[in-house]
């Protein structure tokens, strides 16, 4: 049963879809246990993504983060990492699958409306860099 991080990127944020993300995770089963709108400066982004520091598109990564607020998510429940990149979708949207996240709203493959943690270990780290223990529900 253990959290994972969810994100809603600039670009969701700008488009309003805020809400129709939220309604995706609700409908699946998923809960949403921590929620916070913000806005990432350079260095905590670039932090946030350090993994990818060697990668072409990193800087272009970074300033798509820090154009706008983005809401930071925690999402629990049972299967939540797998379940949530599932609702996701594959990083680029010509290739996720119909009725996820990114096919629906995703207008490229940077622009891709969400972030979901990709493993139980990278969870853990990801919702405390957003979170602190008492700004998240207990598991019921
Ligand atoms: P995320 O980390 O945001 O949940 O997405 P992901 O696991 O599906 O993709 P990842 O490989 O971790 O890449 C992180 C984010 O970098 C941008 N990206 N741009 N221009 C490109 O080729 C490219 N590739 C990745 C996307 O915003 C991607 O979600
Ligand atoms: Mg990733």
């Amino acid at each position: 049963m253990a959290n994972t991080l969810g994100i809603i990127k600039p670009d969701g944020v700008r488009r309003k879809l805020v809400g129709r993300v939220i309604s995706k995770i609700e409908q699946s089963g998923l809960v949403i246990r921590g929620l916070k709108i913000l806005q990432l400066t350079p260095e905590r982004a670039e932090k946030f993504y350090a993994v990818h520091e060697d990668k072409p598109f990193f800087h272009s990564l970074v300033e798509f983060m820090t154009s706008g607020p983005i809401v930071a998510l925690v999402i629990g429940g049972h299967g939540s990492i797998e379940k949530w990149r599932e609702l996701m979708g594959a990083t680029d949207p010509a290739r996720a699958k119909y009725n996820t996240i990114r096919r629906e709203y995703a207008t490229s493959i940077e622009k891709n409306v969400v972030h979901g943690s990709d493993s139980a270990a990278n969870a853990k780290i990801e919702v405390s860099f957003f979170f602190r223990e008492d700004e998240i529900l207990p598991r019921e």
